[in-house]
């Protein structure tokens, strides 16, 4: 279990690229099963999310490999040519949330499919229930035992499916169960966030035929097969999130390159509200904040556009700091509050009710030792770290690797005081 060490009391300053998004790299990954032939994904982070999903890809048959490049970010060349395979075992699936998405795709390739139900944050129950239903629709025949998926296409059809909720991941899936299905298939009620665009996109460049991605209606037209592709996913608007949230607590001059701002609006507007100096310039934005921040009012997660989910945890440590009284409001994951009982330990002042928190602001919070409960968790704990007074420790911070590469040397090379302390120890479990 690798630890954080942060003395705070630093300001940010400098660039920082932010790197394509692992919840982008995770769908195309599953999406490459579906294509006989080569792949080359360009400047993928080694998140350790996107290490699980190719372990996945080579355990049914097919090569993963980073290739070029010499500094962080390398290619990574995917060949699944000589698929042989068509099951995802729990003890590769229970560590990604991201191996339920196979299913749409082992079942356009296979037609058959045994797939263990899914690890992930652990943020909520996280059901599948939406995914199943959706395979159903599609003539899938589905039997859900023992902890596994078996699911049987040979009498795929193209057909409109109605998800009951806009989930990222089913939608994700039944993109990928309707590229090889005869005919056209249309999903309602579909999510609506970038990376679902960044699907579309990367399935159309190896032939596929799908329109509407991003909008309440996506039209699937059937294919025979699909050719490979270079590609690269649109850049991490999560990562650019935190990196926006550092710089309105601690931020001089601080900016981000290879940001899409149109992926953040939500965020930008909350921060405007902060005392924060933003400014934009084609991919960079430049924020600075040269006071205590003010608080931003109240957040509200939703679907996008709204305010995302993933965000939510950081924003509680710039509430933290902020001058004032701030309400967040989490309606997407029932348990996705884990942060606050580690923020309290650094003088925070949270009360929680049914989902509905009010944060009071204080001039100073202190460094203490605490654990990461989740990915963005943990990174709402790194940023805490880096305002608080005095030395904070960060333990379990295998669970940040999951969607920021190099979190810490990105944060030290803008002025931050972290360093990473190694545990030689690996467990590599997921219970
Ligand atoms: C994706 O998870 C992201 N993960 C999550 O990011 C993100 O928080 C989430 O979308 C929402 O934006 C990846 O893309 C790998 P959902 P996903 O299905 O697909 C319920 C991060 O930190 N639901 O849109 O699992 C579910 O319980 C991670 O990067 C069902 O009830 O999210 C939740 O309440 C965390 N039944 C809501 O829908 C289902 O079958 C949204 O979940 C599926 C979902």
């Amino acid at each position: 279990m690798d630890s954080f060490y942060i003395n705070g009391g630093q300001h940010l300053k400098g660039e920082v690229e932010i790197d394509p998004a692992k919840n982008s790299l995770l769908p195309i990954l599953a999406g490459c099963i579906l294509v006989n032939d080569e792949i080359l994904l360009e400047n993928v982070p080694k998140y350790s999310d996107v290490l699980f999903m190719c372990k996945i890809i080579e355990h049914l048959g097919g090569t993963t490999k980073f290739v070029n490049g010499n500094f962080t970010n390398q290619d990574l060349y995917i060949d699944c040519r000589d698929l042989i395979y068509s099951d995802v075992p729990n003890e590769l699936a229970c560590h990604v949330r991201s191996s339920i998405f196979t299913l749409g795709s082992i079942l356009g390739r296979k037609k058959i499919a045994k797939v263990s139900y899914p690890g992930g944050c652990d943020i909520g129950l996280r059901p599948i229930d939406i995914h199943l239903n959706g395979l159903k629709q599609m003539g899938c025949k589905v039997v859900d035992k023992n902890g596994y998926i078996y699911a049987d296409a040979s009498k795929l059809k193209a057909n409109d499916v109605m998800l009951s909720f806009p989930s990222v991941g089913a939608t994700e899936n039944m993109m990928m169960l309707g590229v090889f299905a005869e005919g056209e298939s249309r999903i309602f009620n579909p999510a609506k966030e970038p990376e679902i665009v960044d699907l579309q996109n990367f399935l159309n460049s190896c032939g596929a035929k799908i329109t509407g991605a991003g909008s309440n209606l996506i039209i699937i037209k059937g294919v025979k097969s699909l050719h490979g592709t270079k590609y690269k996913a649109i850049s991490d608007r999560i990562e650019a999130g935190t990196f926006l949230i550092a710089g309105a607590m601690c931020g001089e001059e601080l900016i981000l390159k290879n940001v899409n701002k149109s992926h953040n609006q939500e965020l930008l507007t909350k921060l405007s509200k902060t005392a924060c100096n933003l400014k934009y310039f084609d991919d960079k934005i430049m924020i600075s904040s040269s006071k205590r921040p003010q608080s931003f009012g109240e957040i509200e997660t939703a679907v996008y556009p709204g305010f995302p989910t993933d965000l939510q945890a950081p924003m509680f440590a710039l509430a933290s700091i902020s001058d004032g009284y701030s309400l967040i409001i989490e309606n997407l994951f029932e348990s996705r509050f884990k942060h606050i009982g580690e923020l309290l330990k650094m003088g925070c002042d949270i009360r929680c009710k049914n989902g509905v928190c009010i944060v009071k602001g204080k001039e100073k919070i202190y460094g203490a030792e605490v654990f990461c409960p989740d990915l963005r968790g943990g990174a709402c704990l790194v940023l805490a770290g880096l305002v608080a007074e005095g030395y904070t420790t960060i333990n379990n911070v295998e669970l940040i690797d999951r969607g920021y590469y190099h979190l810490e040397d990105k944060l030290a090379l803008l002025g931050a005081s972290i360093k990473r302390i190694k545990c030689e120890k690996k467990v590599d479990n997921c219970f």
